[in-house]
This record gives structure tokens, C-alpha cells and sequence, in this order.
């Protein structure tokens, strides 16, 4: 069994990815700064999974820092979801993103080297495929860049595979998540985003709560069938035993490997709205707005590659990914911290 470290680990698919890896007999460190999560989720974890969670509270950009952590504890592998993720404010502050992103990448692959830790599971995005060309995405589709959070997980996977080549040893995982969605089935973690949510499901979440009177439904005239954003929604759980499999595979296999990490079904707007609104019970009224700018009409992927190499796929449906949510949300209506 591996003992990992889980950079971003406090935040909505490290925390789950850290009760999975526990609970598969895995030990972990998970390393954070908070800028988006809350120490709450510690504690949180400490209920799920019946023990004390190690967890060193820093920035992945402080070579030091992270030197130390890895003096402290053995690190066999890394899981890297520390990142920034927001596709408006990326595109504001792209040097933020660059920085923290970036720059922060670079610093781990750099102490890791000293280090002699020769494992890393990354999460990228399937926003890799800027606007794809057509629908179920493969690994080998053309990759594009729609914004500067994209160019941060696009250049985050060349410095990767770069240093794969350079250095054999070094062997690597790049994961493109699709839409991760849900909660842990206890309620007791979930997707908190701070302020107003920009993606769907938490959105959809805090209209059923109260917290926001309806939804804007991005773009009705999309050439789908119900002429709404078509989307590859996945579990957070799902993704979270990906990540298992992953590491299961890097040190069994020690191979290199980028996959999609998707369904492989195609979900609308509204489609998720109606399974959100019969998982919960609640109304969820809408208002037929603008498109997004930079949005594409449909995005969902060919899992087909984690399926054979990983012997992972998904298992839980739409119906499941609301009711996790919905359950997530009304023990938490405001999240970690109701008063933040
Ligand atoms: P999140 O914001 O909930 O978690 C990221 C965590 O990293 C947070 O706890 C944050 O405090 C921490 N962090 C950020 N910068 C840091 C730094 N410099 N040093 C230390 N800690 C830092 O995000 P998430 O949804 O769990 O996403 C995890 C990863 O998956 C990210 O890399 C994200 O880009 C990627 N991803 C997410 C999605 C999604 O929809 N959630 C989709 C595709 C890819
Ligand atoms: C967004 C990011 C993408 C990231 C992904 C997963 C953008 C442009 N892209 O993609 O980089 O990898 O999240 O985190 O932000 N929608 C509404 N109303 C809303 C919110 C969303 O109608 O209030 C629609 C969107 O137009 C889209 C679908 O819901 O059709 C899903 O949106 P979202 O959850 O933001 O995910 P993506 O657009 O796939």
C-alpha cells in the first residue's frame, strides 16, 4: 500500500479522492493552502473515514515548504489537484493563473525530483480539447485553448510528458476529467463554491435551496436536441476511484498514460435540471438566457481507454449524481462554513 501525497486535497475532488485511497487501505498527506477550501473538510473527513487525517497547510509554490513535508513523511506518489479553476476569473488575472498554476507545478516537479518521488497522478480537464470537432472525445482528438485556464492545464501536461521523457524513471498520469458532479453518499463533503457558483450542478443546487431564485439557462438555440449545452457529468466518486486505479496502475504498470475520464453519455441542460428536480422534490424555475460567451454546445467523452488500461468506468447515473448533491446541499445549505 502507497503512502501519497494529495496536493489540493482539501478541495472538492481531492477530499473525496482521500476518503477512496483511504478506504482502499492507501495512506495520505494531503497539502493545501485553503485558498478554496476550508479546514472544516479535515474534520469532515476524520468523521467518514474513522481516523485522524495528516494534513500540512502551505502553498505548492514554497519550495521549502513542500522540501519539508516530504522529510516528514514518506511519499511514495503524488495526486496534484492544487490549482485555480475558474474559467471567468482566469481570463481577468491570467497571470494568477499562470503563477499559481504554472509555476506552482513547476515547484513540485522540481522538489519531487530532489526528492526522488517518481509518481504523479495530475488532474487535467477536458478543456485540453478547447472546442472538439466532434462527440465521443478520444485521447488522440486534436487539443485547443479557449482560455487561460485552458493554456494552464494544456502547458501542465506538455511540462509533464516532457519530463517523462527526460528523466524514464518519472512516470506519469494525466486524468482529463469531464464534469464532476455530486457528493459523497454520507453528505457529509460536497462542492462548495465560494460566492456565485459558475458551473451547473452547484448552481442548480442553491436555486433548490433558496439561496438563488432560478436559473439561467445558457443558450436554448445550440444544435442539440433539446437545444441546451450537452455535458459528460460524472460522480465525484467515480472520479475519485479513477484515481485509485490510476495510482494502482502507475505502480504496478509503471507506465505513462492520458485518459479521459467521462461517462461517455451526453446530458443537457435541462435534462440535469429534470433529474435534479425529481431526485429532490423541489422546483428549479429557469430563465432562458444569452449563451455563454466562449461555451460550446456539447462535450462528452469516449472513456473507452480508462475502461482497458485502468479497468475503471464509471457506475453511477444521473439520477445518482442529483441525489448525492441535493443531499450534500441541504445538510450544508451554506456550505462548510455558514458564515463565510
Ligand atoms: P478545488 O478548488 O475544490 O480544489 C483545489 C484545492 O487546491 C483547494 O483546496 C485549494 O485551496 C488548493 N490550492 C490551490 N492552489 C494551491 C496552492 N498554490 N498551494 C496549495 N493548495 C492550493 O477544485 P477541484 O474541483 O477539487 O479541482 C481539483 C483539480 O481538478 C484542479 O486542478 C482543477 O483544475 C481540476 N479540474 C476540476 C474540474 C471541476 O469541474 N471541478 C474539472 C476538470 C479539472
Ligand atoms: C466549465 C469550464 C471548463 C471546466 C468545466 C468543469 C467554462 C467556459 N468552462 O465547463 O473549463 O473544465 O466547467 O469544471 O466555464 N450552464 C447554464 N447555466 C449556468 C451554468 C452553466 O446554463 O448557470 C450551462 C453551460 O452553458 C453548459 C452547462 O451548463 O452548457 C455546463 O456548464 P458548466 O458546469 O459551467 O461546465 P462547462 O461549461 O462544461
Amino acid at each position: 500500500m502507497a503512502s501519497v501525497m494529495l496536493t489540493g486535497g482539501a478541495g472538492y475532488i481531492g477530499s473525496h479522492t482521500a476518503v477512496e485511497l483511504i478506504e482502499s487501505g492507501h495512506q495520505v498527506v494531503i497539502v493545501d493552502n485553503f485558498s478554496n477550501s476550508s479546514p472544516v473538510v479535515l474534520e469532515r473527513l476524520q468523521q467518514i473515514v474513522g481516523a485522524g487525517i495528516v494534513c500540512e497547510r502551505g502553498d505548492i509554490r514554497n519550495a521549502d515548504f513542500l522540501t519539508e513535508v516530504f522529510q516528514r513523511h514518506r511519499v511514495d506518489a503524488v495526486i496534484h489537484f492544487a490549482a485555480l479553476k475558474a474559467v471567468g476569473e482566469s481570463c481577468e488575472q491570467p497571470l494568477n493563473y499562470f503563477e499559481n498554476n504554472i509555476s506552482g507545478t513547476i515547484t513540485l516537479l522540481q522538489v519531487m525530483q530532489q526528492q526522488r518521488v517518481n509518481g504523479l497522478v495530475f488532474s487535467s480537464s477536458a478543456t485540453v480539447y478547447g472546442q472538439p470537432e466532434s462527440c465521443p472525445i478520444r485521447e488522440d482528438a486534436a487539443l485547443g485553448i479557449t482560455n487561460p485556464y485552458g493554456r494552464t492545464k494544456l502547458v501542465m501536461e506538455q511540462l509533464i510528458n516532457d519530463i517523462c521523457t527526460a528523466h524514464p524513471q518519472f512516470k506519469a498520469a494525466i486524468l482529463r476529467y469531464f464534469n464532476p458532479v455530486g457528493a459523497h453518499v454520507s453528505g457529509l463533503i460536497g462542492e462548495d463554491p465560494g460566492g456565485i457558483p459558475n458551473n451547473l450542478m452547484p448552481f442548480i443546487c442553491q436555486v433548490a435551496v433558496g439561496t438563488r431564485p432560478q436559473l439561467n439557462v445558457f443558450g436554448n438555440d445550440y444544435p442539440t436536441p433539446d437545444g441546451t449545452g450537452v455535458r459528460d457529468y460524472i460522480h465525484v466518486v467515480d472520479l475519485a476511484r479513477a484515481h485509485v486505479a490510476a495510482l494502482d496502475y502507475l505502480l504496478r504498470e509503471g507506465q505513462n498514460i492520458t485518459v479521459n475520464l467521462g461517462t461517455g453519455c451526453g446530458v443537457s441542460v435541462l435534462e440535469l435540471v429534470q433529474a435534479f428536480e425529481q431526485a429532490s422534490g423541489r422546483s428549479v424555475p429557469v430563465n432562458i438566457a444569452p449563451r455563454r460567451p466562449g461555451d460550446i454546445a456539447e462535450c462528452y467523452a469516449d472513456p473507452a481507454l480508462a475502461n482497458r488500461l485502468l479497468g475503471w468506468q464509471a457506475e453511477y447515473d444521473v439520477k445518482r449524481m442529483c441525489v448525492d448533491a441535493w443531499r450534500w446541499q441541504s445538510q450544508n445549505p451554506e456550505g462548510f462554513e455558514p458564515s463565510r
